[in-house]
C-alpha cells in the first residue's frame, strides 16, 4: 500500500520531494533519478533548482525520462528532451551526458525501446522515480490496457491524452499520436516511486489507482504492486479517496524522522 501524504499546495509537495532528493544526492552524488514531464513535477524541479543554487551538486547525478513523443523533432520546445533540458537539467546544473530521454526519432524507432532498456540496465537502476498521473490513469504514457510486465516500447496515445496535452501545442493536430514510454514493468523496477497529483481533474484516476482494483485497465494501480510508493496529493486530487480521513490523520501524525 502506498503512503498517501496530503499537502496544502503543489509547492509544498515540491519542497518535500526536493528535500528528500537532496538527501539522496548528498548521500550518493551519483544517484539515479527518474524524471517525468508535464505540469505535475514542475514544483519539484523549481525546488531542486533552489537547492542547486544553494550549492547542492547535481553534476554526477544521472536522470532518465519516462517517455518521449514519436516523430517530434528534439529541437521542438514540447519534445520531452527539450522539456527535461529546460525544466530539470538546466535548473539543477546536471551533466547533459547523464540526462537520458527515449529516442523518439522515426529513424530507428523499431529499436528505441530496447536501446532505452539497455541504457537503464547499465545505470544500476533508478533510485527514485517521479510520476505524474494522466486523467486516463496512465503513468508514463502507459494507457489503459498496458501490461504490468511491459518494458519501454512505442505506444499509441489515447484521444483523451492528446486532448489533455493539446494545451502545450498550438492545436490538437500537432499533438503526436505515438510515444516511446517506459513500460509499467520498467517503472516498477525503480527503488522508490513518488507519485504526485494535483487538482480535481486527477481525483478519479488517483482514487482508482490508490484504492481501486489492481488492473491493467487502470495503469496507475500498478503502484499497488510496489514495496515503496509515496503519493503526494492536494485536497482536490485526494477528494475521491475512500480512506481520506485516515490519510489526513496519518499525515498530521507523521513522524518527523520518517521522510518520504
Ligand atoms: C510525463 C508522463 C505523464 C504525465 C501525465 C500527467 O512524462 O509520463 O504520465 O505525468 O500525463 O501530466 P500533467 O502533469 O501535465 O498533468
Amino acid at each position: 500500500m502506498a503512503e498517501v501524504i496530503l499537502v496544502d499546495s503543489k509547492e509544498a509537495a515540491g519542497e518535500l520531494v526536493a528535500d528528500h532528493i537532496a538527501g539522496l544526492v548528498t548521500a550518493n552524488p551519483e544517484a539515479v533519478l527518474g524524471v517525468a514531464t508535464g505540469s505535475t513535477p514542475l514544483p519539484v524541479y523549481e525546488a531542486l533548482g533552489a537547492r542547486a543554487d544553494a550549492g547542492l551538486d547535481f553534476s554526477r547525478v544521472s536522470a532518465y525520462a519516462l517517455d518521449e513523443y514519436v516523430g517530434l523533432p528534439v529541437e521542438h520546445p514540447e519534445s520531452y528532451r527539450s522539456v527535461i533540458t529546460k525544466e530539470f537539467q538546466e535548473r539543477v546544473g546536471a551533466n547533459p551526458a547523464l540526462v537520458h530521454v527515449p529516442d523518439g526519432s522515426l529513424d530507428g524507432i523499431e529499436t528505441a525501446g530496447e536501446r532505452y532498456e539497455a541504457l537503464l540496465a547499465s545505470s544500476g537502476g533508478v533510485d527514485l522515480q517521479l510520476l505524474g498521473l494522466g486523467t486516463t490513469g496512465h503513468i508514463g504514457f502507459n494507457e489503459p490496457g498496458s501490461s504490468f510486465g511491459s518494458l519501454t516500447r512505442v505506444k499509441t496515445l489515447t484521444e483523451q491524452t492528446r486532448l489533455d496535452n493539446a494545451r502545450f501545442f498550438d492545436s490538437l493536430d500537432e499533438v503526436p499520436i505515438h510515444c516511446v514510454t517506459q513500460g509499467l514493468g520498467t517503472i516498477l523496477r525503480a527503488r522508490h516511486l513518488v507519485l504526485l497529483a494535483f487538482g480535481e481533474g486527477k481525483a478519479e484516476a488517483l482514487a482508482a489507482s490508490v484504492e481501486g482494483a489492481v488492473s491493467s485497465s487502470m495503469p496507475g494501480s500498478a503502484i499497488q504492486l510496489h514495496p515503496h510508493v509515496t503519493v503526494l496529493v492536494d485536497e482536490a486530487a485526494a477528494s475521491g479517496l475512500k480512506n481520506l480521513d485516515y490519510y489526513r490523520w496519518a499525515t498530521a501524525h507523521k513522524p518527523q524522522w520518517q521522510g518520504i
